[in-house]
């Protein structure tokens, strides 16, 4: 399991120190979310907030996640990769050309991922599945942090993790919304490769709190072993 804590959820007055937090404590990514006030009832911040971490990124090798929850996100691919961007997500119902803005992101260096919303098919990401390198179920409606998760988000992982493995493409399979160590471990079990936890992690002792998600995954990641060998 890769684990990516939300900045949103953290302190801005100290943005660098509170991720590097999560990073010492083992955090694999850092998820950037990004809003416009538009695509989502909500405004974040823009490339300066990735540009900003891309210090921390260098000393300590994180990737960093950008999900942007903005409308027509091929206007802005360009700026997040050059402030540092290594994963580029964009919402499936916001981005008018998403072939382009594939070939793009990789063509820049970056991976590209692909998202929608709660409610969307998810046949809508066959077409996409050899072309990108992360596909994320939302298990909250975008737009905020610590909303509880939507249950009906697990039969949508598992629905996704079906068509990943049909597909045979290498995937990984993103959950982002609503996570804390009491449900992580149902996450994981339906097959989720990483995991977004905002106001779980930055609510609290971050390190204590990334130690908590690996205990209770364990015990998952202990049986897919099992099964694999
Ligand atoms: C929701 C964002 C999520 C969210 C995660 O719009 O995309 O990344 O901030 O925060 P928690 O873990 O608090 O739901
Ligand atoms: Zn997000």
């Amino acid at each position: 399991m890769l684990i990516a804590p939300s900045i949103l959820s953290a302190d801005f007055a100290r943005l660098e120190a509170h991720a590097e937090e999560a990073v010492d404590a083992g955090a694999d990514w850092l998820h950037i979310d990004v809003m416009d006030g538009h695509f989502v009832p909500n405004i974040t911040f823009g490339p300066l907030a990735v540009a900003a971490l891309e210090p921390l990124k260098q000393k300590s090798g994180v990737i960093l996640d950008v999900h942007l929850m903005i409308t027509k996100p091929e206007r802005y691919v360009d700026e997040f990769i050059e402030a540092g961007a290594d994963i580029v997500t964009v919402h499936v119902e916001a981005c008018q050309a998403l072939g382009d803005t594939f070939r793009r992101i990789r063509k820049l260096g970056c991976r590209p991922g692909l998202t929608m919303n709660p409610d969307t098919p998810l046949d809508q990401f066959i077409p996409w599945l050899n072309e990108i390198d992360v596909a994320m179920i939302m298990s909250v409606y975008p737009g905020f942090a610590g909303q509880s998760y939507i249950p009906q988000s697990s039969q949508r992982v598992r629905q996704l993790r079906s068509m990943i493995d049909y597909s045979k493409s290498n995937v990984l399979l993103e959950v982002d919304g609503g996570i804390g160590p009491d449900n992580v471990c149902e996450v994981i079990g339906n097959g989720a490769d990483v995991i977004v936890a905002g106001s779980a992690i930055f609510g609290g002792n971050v390190s204590e709190r990334i130690a908590q998600f690996r205990s209770q995954s364990a015990p998952v990641a202990q049986q897919d072993r099992a099964t694999a060998s």
